[in-house]
């Protein structure tokens, strides 16, 4: 079935413990690439591509996120008195009209597909994105937007795909695709989650995106606990390829950054510096000259 995706799931209860101790108090989410936070660039992605429900399941430490999207009348006042338009255009551009966020708890964190779940009852019968924030991916056109529009042409499920190392298939869910599919569009016949190197059906990786139907919501319900002791998304979605209805794997066309860890983190920090005019310059010289490096605080 193939229907208008309105709908987003932004999973942030996890514990962000590769970034402790920064994240006993500061939720990864919260955390600032260049100027703006993780969650930004996530909700920015979800706008562009039609979302105009936006659903987090948070948990215990992460109220910086819900005051994030809050208006800061003070702040706006300040900044109207001293001329500073630009700013206060940045700064608007961050609310959300009321009762466009959703607020659901995770009281344990069990997984992506239990966090996932908790959202069941707001997402009613419909399809559903699901945008994993610490997954940032620079594009021209915004992976989620570049998923709705093949996922007009598809149905079904749609999970965002990359190719990765033979030797890195162990940190990701990998897809199992049916014949050498070549198009962005993989029709996919199995998933498995973090398989060793040399038993991984592929190279294509599952990357924090997805279009799914609400009958995962169902499979959830039923899963039991898979790698690690999570509750596994990627096996409610290998449920609905068992019963036959679509999954397809998108290769999407942009750079994806894994800031859920410190080196991914680091990296887009540089990428998305350069990419600022304002930056650029100043960051291009420290960086062809690293000899200045050794003093930086260890
Ligand atoms: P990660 O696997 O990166 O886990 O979760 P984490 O807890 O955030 O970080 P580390 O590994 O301890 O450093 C991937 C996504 O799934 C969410 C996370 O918030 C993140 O967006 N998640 C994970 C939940 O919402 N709940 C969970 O129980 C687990």
């Amino acid at each position: 079935m193939k229907r208008k995706v309105t709908k987003a799931i932004f999973p942030v209860a996890g514990l962000g413990t590769r970034f402790l101790p920064a994240t006993k108090s500061v939720p990864k989410e919260i955390m600032t690439l260049v100027d703006r936070p993780l969650i930004q660039y996530a909700i920015d992605e979800a706008r562009a591509a039609g979302i105009k429900e936006f659903i987090f399941v948070t948990s215990r430490g992460k109220s910086a996120l819900e005051d994030y999207f809050d208006d800061a009348p003070v702040l706006e006042q300040e900044l109207r008195r001293k001329g500073k338009t630009d700013l206060l255009e940045t700064l608007k551009a961050t609310t959300m009209d009321s009762g466009q966020i959703a607020y659901v708890r995770q009281h344990k964190a069990r997984g992506l597909g239990h966090a996932v779940w908790c959202a069941r009852r707001l997402v009613h019968n419909e399809p559903f994105a699901v945008i994993l924030p610490d997954d940032v991916i620079a594009a021209d056109t915004p992976c989620l937007q570049q998923m709705v529009e093949a996922y007009a042409e598809t149905g079904g499920n749609m999970v965002a795909a990359m190719e990765v190392p033979a030797e890195k298939t162990s940190s990701y869910g990998i897809l199992d695709p049916v014949g050498d599919a070549m198009g962005p569009s993989v029709p996919i016949k199995g998933m498995v989650e973090k398989p060793e190197a040399g038993s991984a059906p592929s190279n294509l990786a599952v990357i924090g995106r997805y279009i799914l139907s609400p009958q995962v919501m169902k499979h959830l319900n039923a899963v039991k606990s898979g790698a690690g002791g999570e509750i596994q998304l990627t096996d409610a979605i290998a449920r609905e390829i068992e019963d036959g209805n679509g999954v397809h794997g998108f290769r999407f066309q942009g750079q994806r950054y894994d800031c859920g860890s410190k080196s991914g983190f680091l990296q887009a920090t540089v990428a998305f510096g350069l990419a600022r005019p304002d930056l650029r310059d100043e960051l291009r010289d420290f960086l062809s000259d690293l000899s200045s490096v050794g003093y930086a605080a260890q």
